[in-house]
């Protein structure tokens, strides 16, 4: 550990080690402790508001010290609005191949705002993906969670959490499933260099219209079920999750499982997290979902990998009932 540092650059020790570090001050975020075996890791407090950014910092930080001079990412919103900062913070060119229709105000205006090219795709985050992969990859740097020192920085959530709290199981959300590998690397890592003696549970949550994987995990087979996704959790609207084997072989060696929650669990469980005063985005929501489905499964401590903030999306937010009195 370094320990004036704070943040993702205190665990410098398992980083790469960039000669100048792009960062805007992420990682550190809040553990709050919503009742005795129940904790939530409120990634939204990051700079650009979602979990992100532990990975961007890194790999900006790479890319600039390799020579690019531009970055690239396909995005359902937020890897677009943190490469969009990090990228203007390390004088960058960014562009972000965004599925038309599909991304949350607040990540658009993040991208917007931080001066990103918009490539705009018909379809979804796969098509986007496949944009990127097939036409800007070799002409800018890209900064999908293909790219290893992405996954790098997203480790550091398990080295903090680890210095926290002691837990038996930490739920997240799956997307393209990117995250939750790192996770587990950040523990297997952390595991080696004796700081903890422990791998908790992983349990990744889809949306069921969007769970190529863990519809596979439910029905038993060995690989992923493309679909066409549809979800409310936009974050997480992926058919084709890239990093599904790293992540189908972590959750397996963790001894975890994926499960699906329904779209309307998501938004009562994005409702009951507001009512206690904290506010993440739909994707985020999914994990207390989960857990209110666990819960009687659930043995000792569980954290809650809240991915990103819920200003985010704030046409979500709008459409619940309002208190408006006329005055
Ligand atoms: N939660 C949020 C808020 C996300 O934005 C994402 C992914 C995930 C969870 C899932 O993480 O993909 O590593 O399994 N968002 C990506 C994006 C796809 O483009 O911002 P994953």
């Amino acid at each position: 550990l370094n320990p004036s540092g704070r943040g993702v650059w205190r665990y410098s020790s398992l980083l790469p080690r960039p000669r100048n570090k792009i960062t805007l001050g992420e990682g550190c975020t809040p553990l709050i402790r919503m009742g005795r075996d129940l904790l939530l890791k409120f990634e939204g407090a990051n700079p650009t508001g979602s979990f992100k950014d532990r990975g961007m910092t890194v790999g900006v930080s790479i890319a600039k010290e390799a020579g690019a001079s531009s970055l690239v990412v396909a995005s359902t919103g937020n890897t677009a609005a943190s490469a969009a900062a990090y990228g203007a913070a390390a004088g960058l060119e960014v562009k972000v191949a965004l599925p038309d229709g599909h991304v949350a105000m607040g990540k658009l205006a993040q991208a917007i705002i931080h001066g990103a090219t918009i490539l705009k795709v018909r379809g979804g985050f796969d098509e986007a993906l496949n944009y990127v992969l097939a036409r800007e990859v070799g002409r800018s740097y890209p900064l999908n969670s293909f790219n290893p020192w992405r996954l790098e920085g997203q480790k550091t959530i398990a080295l903090e959490v680890i210095e926290e709290a002691k837990v038996d199981n930490i739920i997240v959300p799956v997307g393209n499933a990117g995250n939750i590998y790192a996770i587990w690397k950040g523990y297997v890592e952390a595991m080696e260099a004796g700081l903890t003696d422990s791998i908790p549970r992983l349990i990744g949550v889809q949306a069921e219209g969007a769970s190529p994987i863990a519809s596979a995990w439910i029905m038993g087979r060995e690989e992923p079920i493309p679909v066409i996704p549809e979800t409310v959790a936009s974050a997480i609207r992926i058919g084709k999750p890239v990093n599904w084997f790293r992540a189908w072989r972590a959750v397996k060696a963790a001894g975890g499982e994926f499960i699906t929650v329904s779209d309307e669990e998501i938004i009562n469980a994005q409702k009951a997290l507001a009512k206690m005063g904290i506010f993440v985005e739909l994707a985020s929501a999914s994990t207390y979902a989960a857990y209110l489905r666990l819960a009687s499964d659930l043995s000792g401590s569980t954290v809650l990998i809240a991915t990103g903030h819920g200003l985010k999306d704030p046409d979500a937010a709008a459409k619940y009932e309002m208190h408006i009195i006329e005055v």
